[in-house]
């Protein structure tokens, strides 16, 4: 199994990245024999880092595909101490925002080898904020209370605003988890103002400029990357649309539409709409202001287009996922609305870690 999987990466990799067929001959060979005197193969270092910008490539979810190949990677595999993970999650945060000229970057920790040999990373995303229900209701993100609640269970505390970052989690090789808190000054955080409704800072909304995933599990050629964070820049409606507007997350939209003084008695005024909208537009805003990379849902279409175009001139099947690839504002504005994508998981790629 493990052969056959390496195998054929081994194949489409060192063809893409322009090799003899000997050459990938020659490496097959020697992974056969790593295999059956380890029952284990290593990557090298250039096969890591295609095979990464490769699982980026296939990412059927992700709209921002167009930029796979610029994937910055960083090599972390020898590490062992949970505490040199965080510090090396903490480089990644500081690296990928960049002083907000956001750099899509991945860390990869050493892979999965068994239930004593792996690292794990329990956080969603490397910045997020907690979440707390209280006597007096929700507090911070609704997303985040069962992670909060695990937090708050192995000691750590927060300050019981809105925005407490969550500390990163890690578990290594069987032992417990350990929590680290993110140094504050590493951390580039967009205070949300609009450019024409003065009253949007009232509402004082912020949000943290980089969107690291760290759940995932990177797999290459048969290897279990189970804690391997990426970034890329946000589209501005995953926080507009989604984490500030869903009712269950922060649930922004009935406050938006008293600011702006809309009809919130009658759901065809379109009060939602049109908050919605202004929130988006605020979000944009005040990136930019704050020179902090974002992209905006009818760019990231446009760029996606692009993607779809570059890979049929490589006459590689293009794979998607319909639901998540259109934008949750005006999503029939854009070309992907009016398509159908396969939605087929192809190798190299990023899957649901194992709990
Ligand atoms: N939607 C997620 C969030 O708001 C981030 C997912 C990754 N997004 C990205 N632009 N790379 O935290």
């Amino acid at each position: 199994m493990l052969d056959k999987q390496a195998e054929q990466f081994i194949r489409v990799c060192y063809q893409e990245l322009n090799k003899s067929e000997q050459e990938a001959t020659l490496r097959i060979a020697a992974i056969k024999n790593e295999l059956l005197l380890n029952g284990y193969y290593e990557h090298t270092f250039e096969e890591l880092e295609y095979g990464a910008k490769m699982a980026w490539r296939n990412s059927n979810r992700c709209i921002g595909r167009l930029f796979w190949e610029t994937l910055q990677v960083i090599d972390e595999r020898e590490l062992e101490q949970e505490k040199e993970v965080a510090e090396a999650m903490f480089r990644h945060i500081e690296i990928g925002t960049n002083d907000g000229k956001i750099v899509p970057t991945i860390t990869i920790f050493k892979p999965k080898k068994s239930d004593t040999d792996y690292i794990r990373i329990f956080n969603y995303s490397l910045l997020r904020y907690a979440g707390y229900e209280t006597e007096l209701g929700m507090l911070g993100d609704p997303a985040s209370v069962p992670f909060t609640k695990l937090c708050m269970e192995m000691g750590w505390r927060g300050e019981g605003t809105d925005f407490d970052l969550l500390p990163i989690v890690v578990e290594a090789n069987g032992k417990q988890p350990q929590w680290f808190e993110i140094p504050k000054e590493i951390v580039l955080e967009v205070p949300i103002v609009h450019p024409t409704i003065e009253a949007f800072k009232d509402l004082q909304l912020k949000w943290y400029s980089t969107p690291i995933v760290s759940e995932m599990m990177l797999e290459i050629g048969g290897i279990h990357y189970t804690a391997a964070p990426f970034n890329g820049w946000y589209m501005g409606t995953e926080i507009g649309a989604r984490n500030f507007a869903d009712e269950t997350r922060y649930n922004m939209l009935p406050k938006v539409a008293s600011i702006m003084g809309l009809d919130t008695r009658q759901a065809s005024s379109l009060w939602k709409d049109k908050a919605l909208v202004e929130l988006n537009v605020a979000v944009l805003y005040s990136f930019k202001e704050a020179g902090v990379s974002i992209v905006d849902h009818h760019t990231a279409a446009a760029q996606f287009r692009k993607f779809e175009e570059k890979e049929a001139q490589k006459a590689r099947e293009l794979t998607g996922d319909w639901t998540w690839l259109i934008p949750p504002v005006s999503p029939a504005t854009t070309h992907i609305f009016h398509k159908e994508y396969d939605n087929q998981m192809i190798s190299p790629n990023f899957f649901p870690n194992k709990k």
